[in-house]
């Protein structure tokens, strides 16, 4: 069973794998507009050091656990720990996978239809004609759905070729081509005049900005940008061969997270404060504001298509790993074939993420404790999920799987040297359990500390 395992083929590979897991909407849609609500460049500061000190060493965890045992996200803790009940951790990271799944298939439909937009020249320079776009297009019952069933199809379509013929391979040419397009962005709109204000926003702190929710939201963010907490770099790194160096990749990847983040926040500040628009919009700052900008612009509709399209790309390359974790577990666990594993995990995102899209309109009543079907999976993932998995991963790490296993794990059996060991250890073991547990009942209102 182990031998007919699939395996990334290059370092390169996985790498791309991994940074194109963790490169996606959240940093092209949520990080923008967290930066615009919460202040801009001291949140910025706060995200960066929560990246480094907490969310770092979290990856390490998850590489750890996934290369040494090179099994989903459930089999690696039966296979770590066996006779324990730790797999019930894989059991949180497929629940999570669905929940992210259903509403980021919706979102990455959104940007099809934007694609499809930009060719056909339907934005308007009106605000509230361009709003009014947006509020027809997401409340309506039959295009979001289909652009979702679209969106779910490609992704499908890559995982079912496997991790080195899918994956890897469409990783290996996406990523490439979502830096060269974003940098494009970039470089066009700080040549906009009144850019500089948004990049100053970007780059001048004002640290009375930071409260306990932009703490939260910062360290929310972290985690759901580096695909963190629910198995998804397990289950990736579980194809990462011995010999490579699993410090190297964790590291890389993280730094290309970021500095797609910082590219964005470049792409996208500079314009905003050069028309005029409020960096706090929300949500919606990429799909009602962007496209009021580009209306404006000389060459719009092709700087509109080559920013949709990038959005497109980093949310499928995103969206495979979320359904590599569901379709590890169902080979593996439930011996089921690759084929069938991606039907079924599909079908049902089908159903939810069809639930989520109308949740904008013709389900809009509905609510489940409070919430449309959009904002639950969202709520439920982000909120709930993702910490509890994550606080578990860095408990297993610290205190569960021995020492020196997770040494050897990070040197790759003796093969690299891993210089801050115990620093890293230390925060696996006190700082991270700590920071994730009071964050995690402080957002739920269990506690009251800020
Ligand atoms: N990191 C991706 C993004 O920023 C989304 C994502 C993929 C994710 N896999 C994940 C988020 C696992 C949380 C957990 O868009």
């Amino acid at each position: 069973m182990q031998n007919s395992r699939d395996h990334f083929g290059s370092q390169f590979g996985v790498l791309v794998a991994v940074a194109g897991s963790a490169v996606g909407l959240g940093n092209f849609w949520r990080f923008p507009y967290l930066v615009g609500t919460y202040g801009g460049a001291a949140f910025i500061i706060v995200y960066i050091l929560f990246v480094l000190f907490l969310c770092l060493p979290i990856m390490f965890s998850e590489f750890v656990i996934g290369r040494r045992s090179q099994s989903n996200a459930l089999g690696a803790f039966k296979k770590l720990a066996p006779g324990t009940g730790w797999w019930g951790i894989g059991i949180l990271c497929v629940a999570a996978s669905f929940a992210i799944l259903s509403f980021y298939c919706v979102i990455g439909g959104w940007t099809i239809e934007y694609m499809y937009q930009s060719v056909i020249g339907g934005f308007s320079a009106d605000s509230v004609v361009q709003n009014q776009h947006f509020t027809d297009f997401s409340t309506s019952p039959f295009r979001p759905i289909l652009w979702h069933l679209v969106f779910l199809g490609m992704s499908a379509f890559i995982v079912v070729a496997g991790i080195k013929n899918g994956i890897e391979k469409y990783a290996k040419i996406l990523m490439p081509i979502l830096l060269v397009m974003i940098i494009f962005i970039a470089v066009r709109v700080l040549f906009l005049p009144g850019a500089s204000q948004g990049v100053s926003f970007l780059f001048r702190p004002d640290f009375s900005k930071i409260t306990g929710q932009s703490l939260l939201a910062a360290l929310g963010q972290a985690f759901f940008s580096l695909s963190l907490g629910m198995g998804c770099i397990i289950t990736y790194a579980s194809y990462v061969k011995k010999e490579e160096s699993i410090v190297k990749l964790g590291t890389y990847s993280s730094f290309a997270d970021l500095g797609f983040a910082m590219l964005a926040g470049l792409a996208i500040m500079p314009a905003v404060f050069a028309f005029g628009i409020s960096p706090s919009e929300g949500p919606s700052l990429v799909f009602v504001t962007l496209p009021l900008i580009f209306a404006q612009l000389p060459l719009g509709n092709i700087f509109a298509f080559v920013f949709f399209a990038s959005l497109l790309i980093a949310a499928i390359t995103s969206s495979i790993s979320l359904i590599e974790v569901v379709t590890a577990y169902f080979t593996e666990e439930l011996k089921v074939s690759r084929r069938l594993s991606v039907a079924i995990t599909s079908a049902v995102v089908v159903v939810t993420g069809s639930l989520s899209a109308l949740s904008f309109g013709v389900l809009k009543e509905v609510k489940i404790f409070g919430k449309g079907f959009f904002d639950m999976f969202d709520y439920l993932a982000s909120n709930i999920l993702l910490p509890i998995g994550g606080l578990l991963i860095v408990i297993f790490i610290g205190w569960v799987l021995s020492k020196s296993a997770v040494k050897e794990e990070l040197s790759s059996g003796g093969r690299y040297k891993v210089p801050i060991f115990g620093v890293v250890m230390f925060i696996l073991k006190f700082v991270a359990p700590v920071a994730i547990a009071l964050i995690f009942l402080n957002s739920l209102g269990f506690l009251k500390l800020f």
